[in-house]
């Protein structure tokens, strides 16, 4: 009789803590300071910001870490004006050639061809049509069209702008003219160090250090 009524005595206690327990509604803290944060949570509801949520809009006019505007019109008038005027600010070393070997690789080759002869496997299997060859004389594709098409795509052809970032873009340009130069029999270019003979000490050193500066 003694032991029923102890067990029936801690079944309530039980049955007390258990029904307060809604699903509907966050748990009890016991400590809440192990919780809640003394700073302002990243998406949490405050009034002290305007429209009451602590994440706010970037300020007008913010642009991301690492982006740069790109200045050129996505028109004729701004494919032209690349065509002409814009240069690839990546060096031309063996180790750029490789790494835009890779991204042409998997990004363009499917229908320009890993030749750059515009013969990929879609083209072959007729899944797309008018794809140049970058030898294409009537074209005459340049370091700064090869960019401008990339970031913006031409015609059929789709933007590489969202897959690629600024540097990758321009070592694919460095491939693309690689491989446009072995098309027409030409050797592509490779910058090499400028080598400065007789120099006097001091110079040369000045020199040397300027190059490194401008490796970055
Ligand atoms: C889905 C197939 C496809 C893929 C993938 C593709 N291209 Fe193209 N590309 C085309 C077609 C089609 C054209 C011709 C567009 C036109 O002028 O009508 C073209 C044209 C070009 C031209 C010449 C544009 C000019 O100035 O006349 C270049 C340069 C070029 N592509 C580079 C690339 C590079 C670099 C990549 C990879 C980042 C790539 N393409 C990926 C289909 C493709």
């Amino acid at each position: 009789m003694k032991n029923t009524i102890k067990i029936l005595a801690v079944a309530v206690v039980m049955i007390c803590f258990v029904s307060c327990k809604k699903d509907s509604k966050p748990n009890y803290q016991y400590m809440p300071n192990m919780y809640e944060p003394v700073s302002y949570e990243a998406y949490g509801e405050y009034g002290v910001f305007p429209g009451g949520q602590e994440a706010m809009l970037p300020a007008k006019g913010s642009i991301p870490r690492g982006w740069m505007p790109y200045d050129y019109e996505n028109s004729n008038v701004g494919y032209q004006k690349a065509k002409d005027t814009l240069k690839n600010p990546v060096r031309y070393t063996k180790e750029n050639e490789e790494k835009g070997k890779e991204l042409y690789n998997i990004y363009c080759a499917i229908c320009h061809g890993e030749k750059g002869d515009g013969k990929g496997p879609l083209v072959k299997r007729e899944k797309i049509l008018g794809v140049p060859s970058y030898a294409d004389i009537g074209r005459a594709i340049t370091e700064g069209s090869i960019y401008h098409v990339m970031y913006y795509g031409i015609n059929s052809m789709g933007s590489y702008a969202s897959q690629t970032n600024e540097q990758e873009r321009w070592q694919i340009v460095q491939y693309v003219e690689k491989l446009k130069a072995d098309l027409e029999g030409k050797t592509p270019r490779i910058d090499t160090d400028v080598v400065v003979t007789e120099v006097k000490e001091e110079e040369a050193h000045h020199d040397s250090t300027e190059e490194h500066n401008n490796a970055h």
